[in-house]
């Protein structure tokens, strides 16, 4: 249980998965003191964490309330499931299929319209750090004109939550960027209580919880919440998946030639070069994990990277194969999910759907213009980030259909 690895070098932001290993062999249970956390890094303690009860979202009150306000992300039990529920069917099922399927095609198209009168983009900046972000904005009903403001604020909040708080200009932009947004919202959300449209923002406008109208601060933290959590784990999903199938070639053939394996390049791009590394919780009580007890009150980080690449669920884990048996992907989506990329339990992503669909759009868009992609053979790929990771840039060159 010595401080023998720092989940915070230099090291482990450079590669982390044989750090990781070194973890689930030799430190199962590990107790880091610079962030007075228990460690956990082995697949099945991590899914009995994400669904057991006894690890609480508390963690939310500091990691996610600050910024957005109190939100369901950091709520347990029935409380939970009543403001999940108010947004969950409105992006899953029929309500994806029929409403949000035509703005997310037309989102997609509009930002990819520029590639089509060139032959090489910086796939990061120019596509993926734009999408899912439109997407959201698309869906909950705001106006056109608001996107430059929106990718900004986007931006400022994913660049807070990669700086840990530590720089205070980060951290003094994000907060400027929460009193933005609300300045924004609140007159919308009284227009839209006024004038209700088909929209995600609309329906949250005229929910009740209890009988009970939610508040303008509540819908505006919702808001917010969908913003950060939408936007940036697909953003970089989209660049980690086109780059793993760009150093695949013959795995992109695959794809190129039977677009149902597009899901599975999503799914296995989750899992060989995940976007959320670390979770958090806060035990209620004393919990038993391999290699001890942690105590009641204590926090915990989970490192679902390190799932990700655990052999013990995971065969062959350092190889990227879209084929492999262990993804299951007809629960890949699901809360039965066999990975952990979207989380487990109560709390699994509620946007895994609406990801999945991105991600079908986005490609199949791509390869439809598309006769084939290289990545530029000056790019100098760079993977970053602890808690989250991803590339700063894609650079790619194609040529056109
Ligand atoms: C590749 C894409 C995505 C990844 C990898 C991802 C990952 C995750 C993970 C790991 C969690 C669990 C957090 C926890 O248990 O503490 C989560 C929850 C959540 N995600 Fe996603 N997500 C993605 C896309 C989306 C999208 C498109 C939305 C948009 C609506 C979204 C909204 C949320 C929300 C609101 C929660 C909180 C759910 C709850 O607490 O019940 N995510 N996501």
């Amino acid at each position: 249980m010595e401080a023998a690895i720092n989940i915070l070098s230099p090291d482990f932001d450079k590669n982390p998965y044989p750090l990781y290993k070194q973890l689930q062999e030799e430190h199962p249970l590990y107790f880091f003191e610079p962030a007075n956390a228990y460690v956990l890094s082995r697949y099945e303690d991590i899914h009995q964490a994400l669904t057991d009860p006894a690890y609480t979202v508390k963690n939310y009150e500091f990691q996610s309330e600050p910024l957005h306000g109190r939100t369901f992300i950091q709520m347990d039990g029935r409380e939970h499931s009543q403001y999940r529920n108010l947004v969950a069917p409105s992006i899953r099922g029929r309500d994806l299929a029929e409403k949000l399927m035509p703005i997310i095609d037309e989102t997609a198209k509009e930002i990819y319209a520029p590639f089509l009168s060139k032959t090489s983009a910086d796939f990061t900046t120019e596509f993926a750090a734009r999408f899912p972000v439109l997407v959201i904005s698309g869906i909950l009903g705001l106006d056109k004109e608001s996107e430059s403001n929106f990718l900004k604020w986007y931006r400022t909040f994913v660049d807070f939550i990669g700086d840990l708080g530590q720089t205070p200009e980060i951290t003094a932009a994000a907060f400027k960027t929460k009193d933005e947004i609300t300045d924004y919202l609140l007159p919308i959300i009284a227009d839209k209580r006024e004038n209700p449209g088909d929209d995600i923002l609309s329906t949250l406008c005229h929910a009740e919880v209890d009988g009970v109208r939610m508040t303008d601060q509540e819908i505006k933290a919702f808001v917010s919440l969908l913003i950060t959590a939408g936007g940036e784990s697909t953003d970089k999903m989209l660049s980690h998946t086109l780059r793993n199938l760009l150093e695949h070639p013959d795995q992109m053939m695959d794809v190129r030639n039977d677009r149902s394996l597009i899901q599975n390049a999503f799914v296995e791009s989750m899992r060989f070069s995940p976007v959320t590394h670390r979770l958090m919780r806060i035990t209620s009580e004393e919990v038993q994990v391999s290699g001890g007890t942690i105590p009641a009150n204590s926090q915990v980080i989970l490192l679902l990277g390190a799932a990700q690449h655990d052999s013990s669920v995971f065969k062959d884990p350092e190889s990227f194969n879209i084929h492999r048996k262990e993804l299951d992907i007809g629960k890949a989506f699901t809360a039965a999910a066999n990975h952990v990329a979207f989380g487990a339990g109560r709390h699994f992503c509620v946007g895994s759907m609406l990801a999945k669909a991105e991600m079908d759009v986005a490609f199949n868009q791509l390869f439809d213009f598309t006769e084939s992609i290289s990545l530029d053979e000056n790019a100098e790929l760079v993977e970053k980030g602890l808690f989250t990771r991803g590339l700063y840039a894609l650079p790619i060159r194609y040529t056109l259909k």
